[in-house]
C-alpha cells in the first residue's frame, strides 16, 4: 500500500494545488529535487569531470533501475535526453528503402509522425495509416489486411496524449511480427502509470520520457531496443560513446543499446531519473497503477455528474488522462479558470493528434492526469472546480 500522507510530504508542490498534470511535466520529490540540485552544486565545488567521476556507480545502475522497471536487462536501454530523441534514434537507425511501408495508428503522436513523413520524402518509403475501430482502439482486421512483406514498421502509442485509451498492444505485435514487420511503441505516457513490460508485451523497441509518469527532471528518455533487433542497428550519427574508433578509417559500434547515446549528457538530471525510478520501484509499479487508475476513475465519475462537462476518453481500458470539454467554452479558458481555482490542468490541441482530433471533430480538450500523490479530497476540489466553471 501507498503510504499517502508520506508521499504527499515527499512532494511540495502538490501541498497547495491540485495537481492533475503528470502527463504534461510531473512533481519530483524532494530527494529527486536534491540529486539534482545537489549535484550541479558538486559540480560548480569540483568540476563537472571530477563531480560525475564521484557518482559513476549510480550512473551505470540507472539502466539496470530502468530494465527493473520494464523487465528487461540493462545493456538494452540506451539514455536519451527526451522520448522523441529515443524514438527518432531508433527509426532513424533502419535502413529505409524505396517501397517501404510504414503503419501510424489513429492516435499516433505529431512529432513522430513528422519525422515519419520526412523519412517518408527522403528515402521513398511510404507512410499508411491504420484505421480505427469504433472503440477507439486500432482496428485489428484492418491492419490484418494491410500487413504484408514490405511493412518494415507498425508505429504504436500506447496511450495517446489526447486521451486515457490504453491501446492493445500484445495483438497489434502478433500480428505485425506474423509478416515481419517491427513494432515500435510510443511509451512516453506509460510508463510510470501503468505497469509496463516489454516481454510481455513483445514490442521491439519502446521510447519514453523521465518528465511525466516517472516524476523525473527534464530532459530525461530512454529507449529499449530488443535483442535480436538491436545488432541490425546503425544510429545515424554515433559518437565516441556509442562507438570506438579503431583504425584512422574504421569504427566499432558497441555490441549493446549504448550505442544510441551520446557521449555528452546532462548528468544531474540523469541522477534525477535514477532516484525517482528507484523510487518508484519501491512503490511497486503495480500498486501505483492500481492507484492512478483510482484516482482517475474517481475523477471521471466526479466529471460525468457535472452537466455541460462532456468526456472525451473512449474505450474499455482507461488509463490516468481524463479529457474532457465544457460546452461551448473554450479549453484554454476552462484551464485558466481552473488555475484560478488552484487546479492545475493542460490542453491538449489538435496539432498533437491530428488524426484522432480531427475524425472526431475536436480541436482541443482538457487534460486531467492525477498521479498517486493526488488525495481523492483533490480529486472531489477538482470536480467543484470543473462545476463553477459549467455554470459559470
Ligand atoms: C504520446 C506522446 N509521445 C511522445 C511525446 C513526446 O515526448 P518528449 O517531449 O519527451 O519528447 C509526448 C509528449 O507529450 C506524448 O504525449
Amino acid at each position: 500500500m501507498i503510504d499517502l500522507e508520506a508521499e504527499r510530504a515527499l512532494t511540495p508542490g502538490c501541498s497547495d494545488q491540485v495537481f492533475l498534470d503528470s502527463a504534461g511535466s510531473s512533481l519530483p520529490t524532494t530527494t529527486t529535487l536534491e540529486a539534482v540540485i545537489g549535484h550541479l552544486r558538486r559540480e560548480a565545488e569540483i568540476g563537472g569531470y571530477r563531480a560525475a567521476a564521484e557518482r559513476s556507480e549510480d550512473l551505470a545502475r540507472l539502466p539496470s533501475s530502468i530494465g527493473r522497471l520494464l523487465g528487461c536487462d540493462a545493456d538494452l536501454i540506451a539514455l536519451t535526453d527526451s522520448a522523441t530523441r529515443a524514438w527518432s534514434l531508433f527509426v532513424t537507425a533502419l535502413d529505409w528503402q524505396a517501397g517501404d511501408r510504414i503503419l501510424i495508428c489513429g492516435n499516433e503522436y505529431a512529432s513522430n509522425a513528422i519525422a515519419l513523413l520526412q523519412r517518408a520524402r527522403i528515402t521513398g518509403c511510404t507512410v499508411e495509416i491504420v484505421p480505427t475501430a469504433a472503440d477507439g482502439d486500432v482496428d485489428l482486421d484492418a491492419l490484418a489486411t494491410m500487413l504484408d512483406e514490405r511493412v518494415r514498421l507498425v508505429s504504436l502509442v500506447h496511450v495517446a496524449t489526447n486521451s486515457g485509451h490504453v491501446s492493445r498492444v500484445r495483438e497489434v505485435v502478433e500480428l505485425a511480427h506474423g509478416v515481419g514487420a517491427l513494432v515500435l511503441l510510443d511509451a512516453c505516457q506509460s510508463v510510470g502509470q501503468l505497469h509496463v513490460d516489454v516481454a510481455a508485451l513483445g514490442v521491439d523497441a519502446l521510447s519514453a520520457t523521465g518528465r511525466k509518469w516517472l516524476r523525473a527532471p527534464r530532459g530525461t528518455g530512454f529507449l529499449y531496443v530488443r535483442r535480436d533487433v538491436l545488432a541490425g542497428l546503425e544510429p545515424l550519427a554515433a559518437d565516441l560513446r556509442g562507438g570506438a574508433w579503431t583504425t584512422p578509417d574504421t569504427y566499432e559500434l558497441r555490441p549493446d543499446a549504448s550505442r544510441f547515446e551520446l557521449w555528452e549528457h546532462d548528468v544531474a538530471g540523469r541522477l534525477g531519473l535514477k532516484d525517482a525510478v528507484d523510487h518508484l520501484l519501491e512503490l511497486g509499479i503495480v500498486e501505483v497503477e492500481r492507484v492512478v487508475r483510482a484516482r482517475a476513475a474517481e475523477l471521471r465519475a466526479g466529471l460525468a455528474t457535472v452537466p455541460g462537462v462532456e468526456l472525451r476518453d473512449l474505450g474499455p481500458d482507461l488509463g490516468a488522462l481524463v479529457t474532457f470539454t465544457i460546452g461551448g467554452t473554450e479549453p484554454d479558458r476552462v484551464k485558466a479558470a481552473l488555475l484560478g481555482s488552484g487546479v492545475t490542468v493542460s490542453v491538449s490541441g489538435a496539432g498533437s493528434t491530428l488524426l484522432d482530433m480531427q475524425a472526431r471533430g475536436l480541436d482541443a480538450v482538457v487534460r486531467a492526469s492525477p498521479h498517486y500523490f493526488v488525495s481523492p479530497g483533490q480529486i472531489a476540489q477538482a470536480v467543484g472546480a470543473v462545476e463553477r466553471v459549467a455554470v459559470s
